[in-house]
């Protein structure tokens, strides 16, 4: 097995923190090829928790490099401190390489996401984790950006800060925000971590095709979620990255050969935080109960999760989209206080709708416009509950690799209607909750 890609198959907070973290005891690194700190990846070692946010989750595993490919935007404060907490709770991060192609995001491009925001009218808002993702990667592709390479060079860096800094002034000026910032103060605040920072800043692909021709493993992590995804998400309340399979080889400079197992993390009932539509979405009690026992508060912002029931039409794109062979359900002890559960398996179209777009009246991929998405209402199947297992039967089924009677029939649904094999199914935030059913 060569390289294993994990991404999330619905809107981020699927549980990936946690399935790499259990998929990293066999692999030699971790790489994460897109996104930055907008991400926030739980990792529960038995009492002991761990939020990551831009270091790839393979670190807490002794021995796994950790790498923050050049797909990613990095906050360089932000992995500083990251890191030094890491330290403090004995872990080492030794094997922790930063890209020297990654960019890295300014204090400006903070200010810039949250003037944006700001600037946004009511529905245009897009709820952005304010850290600066979007203003960075704009200035990527606008071929301005700062790369973690341009540390080495100080007058160059010095040069890229100063107009970096200017830009942003007049671009916050004319939105109505703050309207300098200090160059001297950036390249200062910059100085003081380089230490940190700069030794661990390599050429990744190179580092990373070495240790595959010399039959090393290796796992791509993905951040944020399909339908976050810049092209095919429900833009524009999307991030500014691309979340999908064809990235892990872009954002990581791994060629797609090497792609032998792909896994898409899908939660057992749907979430998502920040602005958008969510055509399974419940604001009600059970809505409520997903928040309440799921603790869907968001691992970066601390925002309620939006709650709803699992929407199939977004597995099985995302399924297709990324050539998903594998899915891992997380949460399943979240719905077991409920008799009944419902699965949202297609959508349904007015006759109307469907005769003027040419399309069918029941459509089983997701739209590609957020008009006909919101014209699109859920088709549900109900199926029988597992009801809630104590501590020692969640244990015999994962000891015996079966599954409890109910989630067995939602699962073989799963498997039916998206096309993928369910081989992973957790129950609990812990590393060993999982009831692992082969397949790899
Ligand atoms: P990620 O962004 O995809 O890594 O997911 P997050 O870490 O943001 O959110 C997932 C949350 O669910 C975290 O608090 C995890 O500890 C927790 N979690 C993961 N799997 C399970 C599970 O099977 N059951 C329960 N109850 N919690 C889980
Ligand atoms: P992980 O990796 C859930 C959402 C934000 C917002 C939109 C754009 O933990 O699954 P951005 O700051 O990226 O410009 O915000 O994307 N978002 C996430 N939602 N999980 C994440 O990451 C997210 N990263 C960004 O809430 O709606
Ligand atoms: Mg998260």
């Amino acid at each position: 097995m060569a390289c294993t890609v994990l991404l999330g198959t619905q809107w981020g907070d699927e549980g990936k923190g946690k399935i790499t973290d259990l998929l990293a005891r066999d692999q030699d690194a971790v790489v994460r090829f897109q996104g930055g700190n907008n991400a926030g990846h739980t990792i529960v070692v038995g009492d002991v928790k761990f939020k990551l946010h831009i270091v790839p989750s393979g670190v807490i595993r002794e021995g796994v490099a950790a790498v923050i490919g050049d797909g990613c935007v990095v906050d360089p404060w932000v992995l500083d401190k990251e890191l030094r907490d890491l330290e403090s709770r004995g872990i080492s991060t030794s094997n922790v390489v930063v890209s020297d192609r990654a960019h890295l995001i300014m204090p400006y491009h903070r200010e810039l996401d949250r003037v944006q925001e700001a600037s946004r009218a009511g529905s245009s808002r897009v709820g952005t984790t304010g850290r600066g993702i979007g203003p960075c990667y704009q200035d990527k592709m606008g071929r301005t950006g700062i790369r973690a390479s341009d540390l080495r060079y100080p007058s160059l860096l010095e040069e890229k800060v100063r107009k970096g800094c200017r830009d942003a002034s007049a671009i916050c000026g004319a939105l109505g925000g703050p309207v300098t910032f200090d160059p001297d103060e950036v390249l200062g605040k910059l100085r003081a971590l380089e230490g940190n920072l700069v030794p661990r800043t390599r050429d990744a692909p190179a580092l990373l095709n070495d240790m595959l021709d010399r039959g090393a493993r290796v796992l791509l992590e993905g951040a944020q979620g399909t339908f976050l995804d810049i092209d095919r998400g429900t833009y524009p309340y999307v991030t500014s990255s691309s979340c999908s399979t064809g990235n892990a080889s872009a954002g990581s400079g791994i060629g797609p050969s090497w792609f032998e197992r792909v896994i898409g993390v899908s939660k057992a009932y749907t979430t998502r935080v920040g602005e958008g539509p969510f055509p399974t979405e419940l604001n009600d009690h059970v809505g409520e109960m997903m928040r309440e026992v799921g603790r869907e508060f968001g691992t970066t912002t601390n925002r309620p999760r939006r709650c709803g029931w699992l929407d199939l039409v977004l597995v099985r794109s995302s399924v297709r989209w990324n050539s998903i062979g594998e899915l891992a359900l997380t949460k399943t002890d979240v719905l077991s206080t409920l008799k009944e559960v419902k699965v949202c398996t297609e959508y349904a179209l007015p006759r109307e709708t469907a005769e003027r777009c040419g399309l069918p009246t029941v459509i089983r991929d997701f739209p590609s416009h957020l008009e006909l998405l919101k014209e699109c209402r859920p088709i549900y199947r109900t199926l029988k509950g597992w009801g809630e297992l104590s501590k020692e039967e969640w244990e015999a089924h994962r000891s015996d690799g079966t599954l409890p009677q109910g989630l067995d029939g939602y699962v073989s649904l799963i498997e039916r209607e998206v096309l993928a094999a369910v081989t992973l199914v957790s129950y609990g935030p812990g590393r060993e909750e999982t009831i692992e059913l082969g397949g790899s």
